[in-house]
């Protein structure tokens, strides 16, 4: 194998570029993309869409090729198709006869299956034709499009064939999606196994949310603006809410979330992931293992849940029928392949504490649900209330407290809620919110995603430790609802979420905000 790498490939991160010029994020190294299922649907709206749309910004390498391994009766043409429907239908830019004409040629199938050697001897020198064809060299990117029970059969047959190298150049890397693993201990085996065939370095888990424009940017809120990090703490903040509200329901994939549920969908990684970023130290530099390490502390700082605290702050829902915007719809147990009788929660709220001296005492509320009147994420910090003094003496009713909410999506931005006074010569006084609106179009969680997998940078991407860690935390919970199966409350789709779950707040003498 011959190294092929530029030598200009050093990677410095935000804030280590040695002119202070825009992020190094333009010297990619050539490569093979090989991406397993791709002819499947994350595919189809997500990742061919992603890379076209990177093409058209110029943030792919210029000796580069993407090449679909499946077990789909496809050739180049066909994919080529494939692609096309994807992108016209799921794509930030629209295709036109000019850029498309570019990104067709980077596109080639090789069917396969996953669990037959010759393929993957085939594979193989498929991929060194194609390199010598592109000039993209050894160089070569695994991306696991698949069912997670296939992970371990597809790394071993790699690596039988010859196609995984430990080198840091010519580099492999393989990408893996979420779920990893179903709890604690199916999490630490997939991770035992991905450890057999490839270093830590080489693996990039993703959490599509780590890719949000603005979950990236509160980095760079909190430590790249003097007014927030002061304030960031226990002393002055009384709560945060952290919410993933979703309008659609299950679709098409009963299949998985009859086994998974909210709580592991998107509790275990989302949301603690957001979580995580949220309430870190700041970490020493912008170094991908420097953040994930202030990262993982506050995953392992969140206090454990005894079986009361599951009984008290923990609640879980499932939709019935009812209305979304207008529209009517179908309840859980009446979405295709899901059981009559399914148990399975489509809402989790609970409460939480970060056991450290910044947050000692300060609730974090985490809510997610399918089903929901509105599709909007958003992370609010409630600062306490100012003193029963001055403009906020009794017997007036208190002022609101100041509010600071971090919208992820879909319209990202920032709103902070101050107390004004109102023009004129009485003195009154009334909420007001100073708004900051995103107004470029961002890219798409994958494009930025797919970018730092190009260019090997780490920092976006779950490290094993903290995935394991996020498991930890919430296997309490999946212990005491396996050992005491009950019908979860129901909550009418179009609704936010069961009323165990505003009771649980209102026992904190809180309510969760309402998204509009
Ligand atoms: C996925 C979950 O990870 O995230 C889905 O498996 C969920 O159930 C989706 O719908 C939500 O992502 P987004 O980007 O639409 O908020």
């Amino acid at each position: 194998m011959s190294d092929t790498q530029p030598s200009t490939f050093e990677m410095p991160r935000p804030g280590t570029s040695p002119d202070g010029a825009p992020w190094s994020r333009r010297n990619f190294p050539p490569g093979i993309l090989c991406i397993f299922g791709g002819a499947g649907d994350l595919s189809h709206r997500k990742l061919l869409p992603a890379l076209y749309n990177l093409m058209v910004d110029k943030l792919l390498p210029q000796k580069f090729a993407i090449v679909a391994f499946s077990i789909e009766d496809l050739d180049n043409e066909k994919y080529r198709e494939f692609a096309r429907s994807g992108i016209e239908k799921f794509s930030r830019q629209k295709a036109n006869d000019e850029t498309w004409a570019r990104f067709a040629p980077l596109l080639r199938f090789v069917r396969g299956s996953f669990t037959n050697s010759a393929d993957y001897t085939k594979l193989r020198q498929r991929l060194e034709e194609i390199a010598n064809e592109v000039g993209a060299g050894d160089n070569r990117i695994f991306y696991f499009a698949i069912p997670p029970n296939f992970i371990e059969t597809c790394a071993s047959k790699l690596n039988s064939a010859g196609m995984i190298s430990r080198n840091e150049r010519p580099f492999t890397r393989v990408v893996v999606e979420k779920p990893i693993g179903h709890d604690y201990a199916s999490a630490k085996e997939i991770n035992d196994r991905l450890a057999k065939h490839f270093e830590e370095d080489q693996v990039f888990r993703i959490d599509h949310y780590l890719g949000k424009e603005t979950v990236e940017n509160l980095m760079v809120l909190r430590f790249a603006n003097a007014i927030f990090e002061p304030l960031w703490n226990a002393k002055f903040i009384d709560h945060v809410q952290i919410t993933v509200a979703e309008t659609e329901g299950v679709g098409t994939r009963a299949g998985y979330y009859e086994h998974a549920g909210a709580m592991r969908d998107m509790v275990q990684s989302h949301l603690l992931q957001v979580l995580s970023l949220l309430a870190m130290e700041p970490p020493r530099t912008t170094e991908a293992n420097s953040v994930r390490d202030s990262k993982l502390d506050v995953l392992r700082t969140l206090r454990p849940f005894s079986r009361e605290d599951v009984d008290k702050w923990v609640v879980r829902g499932q939709y019935t029928e009812g209305l979304i915007q207008g529209q009517h719809v179908k309840g859980y147990r009446q979405e295709e392949h899901v059981a009559p009788d399914s148990n399975i929660e489509t809402f989790v709220s609970i409460k939480c504490f970060i056991e450290n001296w910044r947050w000692a005492g300060v609730p974090f509320y985490l809510r997610t649900g399918k089903r929901l009147p509105k599709r909007a994420s958003e992370i609010a910090i409630q600062f306490n209330s100012v003193p029963r003094i001055l403009f906020n003496s009794a017997p007036r009713a208190p002022l609101a407290p100041n509010l600071l909410s971090i919208r992820i999506q879909p319209e990202e931005g920032l709103g902070l809620n101050i107390i004004s006074k109102m023009p004129g010569a009485d003195l009154r006084l009334a909420p007001v919110k100073v708004d900051f609106h995103q107004q470029s179009v961002s890219p798409e969680a994958y494009e930025t995603l797919l970018r730092d997998i190009l260019l090997g940078d780490q920092t976006l991407f779950m490290r094993r430790d903290s995935v394991e860690a996020a498991w930890q935390f919430i296997q309490p919970i999946l212990d005491v609802w396996a050992e005491t199966p009950v019908e979860p409350p129901m909550y009418a789709a179009g609704s936010w979420g069961p009323l165990e779950s505003a009771l649980m707040i209102a026992a904190d003498k809180r309510i969760w905000r309402t998204l509009r």
